[in-house]
């Protein structure tokens, strides 16, 4: 299905060479997106704060295409060497975004692309990266069209970035990002992630998020595969409906600064997340003994000294650590103290909820 709003009104006709280049930002999903339809389209809404220190920077230089390929022509550089491994992806990703920038038929493209963190840290890059890559390309596309909107111009970075990695679409925005669509979120769309539009207390805004990293090893499910096994999950429908309902309870929890509230609802997230892994068939066992003992300490001290911190999980073993700058000194101290010990060579990674993607 084509989305006519994204079509492109660039003007056909040489292109000279040039480069542009974009870093965009890693997120973590507060409301998780597990399950999806035909056209990335998300079986349920979900919520992300943007983070700073995890990004991607990708610089794309692109020059007229010899007559006789039929583009879009590329190269994929990580860290300046050639990458011909993500090509693939890239190439999948090209051929849904052509149509919406049909002026990449006749370019050759190369694609330079650099992550903040290591590539086998288990922070998964296809979020930034495909969300560094879509600004690029949107980025060319205002070269060839100046009098695009900006606000439209995000969109469409959002809308083409989902096509590469569903969760990408949250990496464009900063703060906290809600995609999908949902009754009670005006300008919510399937199609592209926007700016949470709801009231925000500003301790949100203060987020640490520190990365334990229990295990840096290949995951034992892709994320292709993992949504897949939401098709005729026998919980599926039932996840889908509490994602909706812990969106409703978020809302006054970000609104009032509950942080009590959101820590509920926060590990909730990350332990249905996990639940449907260990529930689908076949079924998958993404925590580690390592990455417990992490959330029961967690619980443990939030319990006993009332610091307001709580854990995620992305698709695997790591634990995100949250918590706001308020408790910050206290938390990282209990990090030091109690988590790192659980983490090969005490490996972590500090970040903090960040402003979102920007031009360089
Ligand atoms: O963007 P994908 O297709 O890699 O899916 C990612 C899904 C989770 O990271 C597990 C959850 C989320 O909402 O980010």
């Amino acid at each position: 299905m084509v989305h006519q709003e994204f079509l492109s009104r660039a003007a056909s006709g040489p292109i000279a060479p040039g480069e542009v280049a974009w870093q965009a930002p890693s997120n973590i999903a507060l409301v998780k997106y597990w399950g999806k339809r035909e056209g990335q389209i998300p079986t349920n809404p979900s919520i992300s704060f943007t983070l700073d220190a995890c990004n991607t920077r990708t610089r794309l230089a692109y020059a007229p295409a010899s007559p006789k390929a039929k583009g879009p022509v590329f190269r994929v550089f990580l860290d300046g060497e050639p990458a011909p491994g993500f090509e693939p992806k890239i190439r999948r990703f090209l051929d849904l975004a052509l149509p919406y920038l049909p002026f990449l038929e006749n370019l050759s493209l190369e694609i330079h692309t650099e992550n903040s963190f290591p590539h086998s840290s288990g922070i998964a890059s296809s979020a930034s990266g495909m969300a560094a890559l879509a600004l690029c390309l949107v980025a060319l596309e205002e070269r060839l069209d100046p009098g695009a909107d900006t606000a439209q111009s995000k969109r469409k970075a959002s809308f083409l970035a989902r096509l590469g990695s569903g969760s990408a679409a949250r990496s464009v925005d900063g703060g906290l990002v809600f995609w999908g669509e949902h009754p009670g979120i005006a300008g919510s769309s399937d199609l592209y992630g926007i700016r949470y539009p709801g009231e925000v207390h500003p301790v949100f805004g203060t987020y640490h998020d520190t990365v334990l990293l229990v295990d840096k090893g290949q995951k034992p499910v892709s994320s292709t595969v993992g949504h897949g096994l939401m098709n005729g999950h026998p919980f599926a429908s039932q996840r889908f409906n509490q994602a909706r309902r812990h969106l409703d309870l978020l809302g006054p929890a970000l609104a009032s600064g509950d942080l009590a509230a959101f820590a509920d609802l926060v590990e909730s997230e990350a332990l249905s997340l996990h639940a449907m892994m260990l529930t689908s068939s076949p079924s998958f066992i993404l925590m580690k003994p390592d990455t417990l003992a992490i959330i029961e300490k967690i619980r443990g001290y939030r319990e006993a000294g009332g610091q307001p911190v709580c854990f995620t999980l992305d698709a695997g073993a790591n634990v995100h650590v949250l918590y706001p700058a308020s408790a910050a000194g206290a938390v990282y101290g209990f990090i030091r103290e109690a988590l790192l010990e659980h983490c090969p060579g005490g490996q972590h990674i500090c970040d903090r909820v960040g402003a979102g993607a920007r031009r360089l």
